[in-house]
């Protein structure tokens, strides 16, 4: 098997409470697989479990938290999509699945009927979730329902070529909590001879025919990520995708529909997804002719070719899905809550992220021992918990043009190597963090002198160079042996707590030389799986360092890379003015849990702008706070502030990291203000974080109205920073704060102020 990882495995080993299996193919049950550990009946496993199957209409149903998903086998043997929103009563049934008729003579059913997952073949227009080319010329591949098996929250089914011997074993596992259902799929080729994969989508997800859908998705670039998208859905296809080999800034792998603008954040349908996948990757996202929707997500299509051989199994991607009656701020709750309790390495229950310490924006390529205790002895002063050295510690490294692929200290900055300052660092009371970027390699270094071939190329053609530097193929098993190794050793040999992994620049020139021209493409998925694998072995063998996903900034941010690491980089850009749209659009697909936020200096580097040390710490203690300031140049009263900001911080930082968003105020579209609120999961507090970009006309501040609170429990109210109108209440029902609000006294530019609501009993 080339490359079924061992992610399935690991998936398999811990998954399923439920340890009975059944078996049904297409001609009824015929084979009943038990393993019984609890003592559980076939009859009180059928009641328990979320996913049911009727064999008479041939449905299967799917139910958690607050979503049915409801397919069928239809009379051709297709799977048809059949229902996905809110939940349904469980005695509710659907009638067996019908293939739509075609439409004039021009579309044949397979392009009206809404498929779980379809090859191209036949007279297929929209994106398939498969097509193959055999090696005899032959391209059809029609995929029919085979078997299934139901283990616990894991539904299996079995799709075959209707001649070939090429199957398609798909997998549904639902989320108890959410409701979100993660799909995959692995193809198998057991024809006996290879075929090549040219497109390969892990799922499709439908939605019914209508003409109100809103679409939500991100873009950006470089230093301005997180841009959020909201467009009416029309007939035609809106591509998010990367063609880069990574995930990219441009566009990231979430999506968000609702029907009918509701214009409430917490109410309305949303359908949303996104794909677990850190290379090259698409969603189509499809409204068709007869209006409905079609969402496909996988490897993206684009220069893409994979040969399975006789025998192989190509796993693809994770897609996840979700369905909110809560509005698009119900979906990002839902997601938030998934990918802290399912998703990152230490779910169900993550750390929360210490407060850190960087050197990038004080220091650059400039760090030596000294200047770093310095650094360090300051950031420990006002309560840092993690002490990171950035860029600039290692081989030549003093500028960018050398050093990359060296993982060794340089010898003039730290003579004794790393250990004095880990020893100093851990002696103020922080953990030691360190940056390094493993995947790429500057042609002035040790390594790209050794090994040239290292590097994704076509020979005889420019090799091109972004920020001084190449990708080195990870796909080659010497290279991925070489980064493991001295990650390896970098964490054997020293007291690293955390790696900021950083990866600064995209693919071009994507050759592979040194395998077989048909096989050169699959550098698209055997580069993404080494990574993975990389990251994999590298926490199991140390298992407390914590990782960050840094692609200068947020290039690689997606489920994929969050199943191995614990925080990411939103984006280089640190203004605090622009942080506010980048944190509310990264927020819509990701939680505040992994978002790093740092505050660095007046004025910011990307535009010039000044603003206070407050108003810097409240931007970024609505994620996961970071300092990134030059130390050095602080005044006492400096110190002062960001001491006490940050011993507040640590008061609500579970709530924000890990508790419930709710968007009060949009920072988008030129408004004048913007305001967030979390509340804890046992909505013991609540804190709010009001900004105001600049006063017009002597208006007053809007008026703040709380969401999400205990409405019959008693609130405290307490100002962190700023001031709130006279006559505001110690304490009050939530239902007050709720509904009668917070006047907050906020005026001038750039100003902001935060206020914690904790509980104090019930009325
Ligand atoms: C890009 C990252 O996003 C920055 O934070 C910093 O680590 C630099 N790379 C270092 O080269």
């Amino acid at each position: 098997m080339a490359s079924v990882s061992s992610v399935r495995s690991l998936r398999e080993a811990g998954c399923g409470r439920t340890r009975q299996t059944r078996r049904w193919t297409d001609r009824g049950l015929t084979l009943l697989v038990s393993c019984i550990l609890f003592g559980a009946t076939a009859m009180s496993f059928a009641q328990a479990s979320a996913i049911r199957y009727d064999a008479q209409s041939r449905i299967f149903r799917i139910d958690a938290a607050d979503m049915s998903y409801v397919f069928g086998v239809n009379e051709t043997g297709d799977l048809q999509s059949l229902y996905w929103g809110r939940k349904l009563a469980p005695g509710d049934s659907f009638p067996a699945a019908h293939s739509e008729p075609g439409w004039g003579s021009f579309d044949l059913p397979v392009n009206t009927t809404p498929h779980e997952y379809v090859g191209w073949g036949g007279g297929l227009y929209y994106a398939p979730d498969l097509k193959i080319t055999f090696p005899d010329g032959n391209r059809d591949l029609v995929l029919h329902y085979v078997s299934h098996s139901i283990d616990g929250d894991t539904l299996r089914i079995e799709m075959k070529d209707i001649s070939r011997e090429v199957y398609v074993h798909l997998e549904y596992k639902v989320d108890e909590a959410t409701g979100i259902l993660r799909r995959s799929a692995v193809v198998e080729n057991k024809t006996g001879q290879p075929f090549t994969i040219e497109e390969a989508s892990s799922a499709t997800w439908n939605l019914p025919a209508a003409s109100d859908y809103e679409l939500r998705y991100l873009t950006g670039r470089w230093g301005g990520e997180w841009g959020l998208q909201k467009e009416a859905m029309h007939p035609g296809r809106t591509v998010l995708e990367s063609r880069r080999g990574s995930t990219g800034h441009q566009n990231n792998p979430w999506f968000a529909i609702e029907r009918g603008d509701s214009g409430d954040q917490d109410h309305g349908n949303v359908w949303f997804g996104a794909l677990g996948w850190s290379g090259s990757w698409q969603i189509a996202i499809e409204q068709m002719q007869s209006r409905q929707v079609r969402v496909t997500g996988g490897f993206n299509p684009f220069d893409f070719a994979y040969v399975l051989k006789a025998g192989e199994s190509l796993q693809l991607p994770d897609f996840y899905g979700g369905y909110s009656a809560d509005g698009i701020g119900g979906a990002s709750r839902l997601l938030d809550r998934f990918e802290l309790s399912a998703i990152l390495p230490e779910a169900p229950q993550p750390r929360p992220r210490p407060v850190l310490y960087n050197s990038w924006e004080a220091t650059g390529f400039n760090v030596d021992e000294a200047g770093q205790e310095a650094l360090a002895e300051k950031a420990a002063s006002i309560g840092v918990e993690r002490f990171v050295m950035d860029d600039g510690w290692f081989g030549e490294r003093d500028t960018d043009h050398a050093g990359l692929g060296d993982w060794w200290p340089n010898p003039q900055k730290f003579p004794h190597g790393l250990k004095p300052l880990i020893d100093k660092v851990h002696s103020l009371g922080m953990d030691f963090g360190l940056w390094v970027e493993p995947e790429m390699v500057n042609p002035d270094s040790k390594l790209y002198r050794e090994h040239p071939d290292w590097v994704l190329n076509f020979p005889g053609r420019p090799r091109s160079e972004l920020r001084n530097q190449l990708v080195l193929n990870l796909a080659r098993p010497d290279v991925r042996a070489y980064i493991f190794g001295v990650l390896d050793k970098l964490l054997t040999d020293n007291d690293i707590a955390f790696l900021k992994w950083d990866y600064n620049r995209n693919w071009s020139e994507p050759g592979w030389p040194a395998v077989a021209p048909d096989e050169e493409k699959e550098v698209y998925v055997k580069y993404t799986e080494n990574l993975y694998s990389i990251l994999r072995e590298l926490r199991a063998r140390h298992p407390k360092v914590e990782i960050e996903s840094c692609s200068g900034g947020g290039g690689r941010v997606d489920l994929g890379i969050l199943r191995y690491t614990d925080e990411v980089w939103p984006s280089d850009n640190t203004d605090p003015f622009d942080r506010l749209s980048i944190q509310n659009g990264f927020t819509y697909a990701y939680t505040p849990g992994v978002m790093m936020a740092w505050v660095t200096d007046s004025p910011s580097w990307m535009n010039d702008r000044s603003t206070s040390l407050t108003y810097r710490f409240l931007v970024s203690m609505q994620g996961s706070l970071g300092i990134g300031a030059n130390l050095n140049k602080w005044t006492p009263e400096d110190f002062a502030t960001a001491k006490a900001l940050v011993a507040q911080y640590k008061e609500v930082r579970e709530t924000v990291q890990h508790g419930s968003l709710y968007r009060l105020i949009s920072p988008l579209h030129g408004s004048e203000y913007s305001a967030t609120e979390s509340v804890s999961i046992n909505k013991d507090q609540a804190v709010a974080f009001a900004l105001l970009h600049s006063s017009q006309m002597s208006y007053p501040y809007p008026r703040l109205y709380l969401r999400g609170l205990d409405a019959g429990a008693t609130y405290r109210f307490h100002m962190m920073d700023g001031q709130a109108a006279a006559g505001t209440p110690e304490t009050a029902s939530g239902d007050y704060w709720m509904n009668a609000g917070v006047q907050l006294d906020l005026r001038g530019d750039f100003q902001a102020a935060a206020f914690t609501l904790e509980r104090t009993g019930a009325q």
